[in-house]
């Protein structure tokens, strides 16, 4: 039980890893400033759900896992597509493949672990900045007004 409680926590851990690095490359691709903002806040998550879920693997027994990344699977495909992506509307379909990704791990361990109250506790914490993740990713995706303008801060004014 411990042991397949661990196992399924080292897998989250990969997976908020190699997302961390999935959001690295976006924010280098994208040129609008309000997208690459947001992405930055949803990396800073990634990395909150890494602490968390190494004081839980601890918590449980198990050794801090290392932070490198592992891509595999469907998250090569996602991070080829993003490397190769040219213009925000690509790189943030990649984001999305990878979103699917990484919800789909949460909703597994929800499966996998919901009787276990100090797993749940990080996992629906997570799992929920996930599906918003998620959220703002397919919706500006839908409404690519968002894509067209870039409201970031120009030269600042003197006296400001
Ligand atoms: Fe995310």
């Amino acid at each position: 039980m411990k042991d397949k409680v661990l196992k399924r926590l080292n897998k989250l851990h990969q997976v908020d890893v190699d997302a961390i690095h999935a959001y690295k490359e976006a924010i280098d691709r994208i040129d609008n400033y309000r997208i690459r903002e947001q992405l930055k806040d949803f990396k800073l998550e990634h990395e909150r759900h890494l602490d968390d879920l190494e004081r839980l693997i601890q918590s449980k027994g198990g050794e801090v896992p290392s932070r490198k990344r592992d891509v595999k699977g469907v998250l090569i495909n996602g991070m080829t597509v993003l490397r190769s992506s040219v213009g925000d509307e690509q790189a943030l379909k990649a984001m999305r493949q990878i979103g699917e990704f990484t919800n789909k791990h949460y909703f597994e361990a929800v499966k996998e672990l919901n009787q276990d109250e100090e797993c749940m506790r990080v996992i629906e914490k997570n799992f929920a900045d996930e599906k918003r993740h998620f959220t703002f990713i397919k919706e500006t995706l839908e409404f690519p007004h968002h894509l067209d303008s870039d409201d970031g801060p120009h030269e600042a004014s003197p006296g400001m």
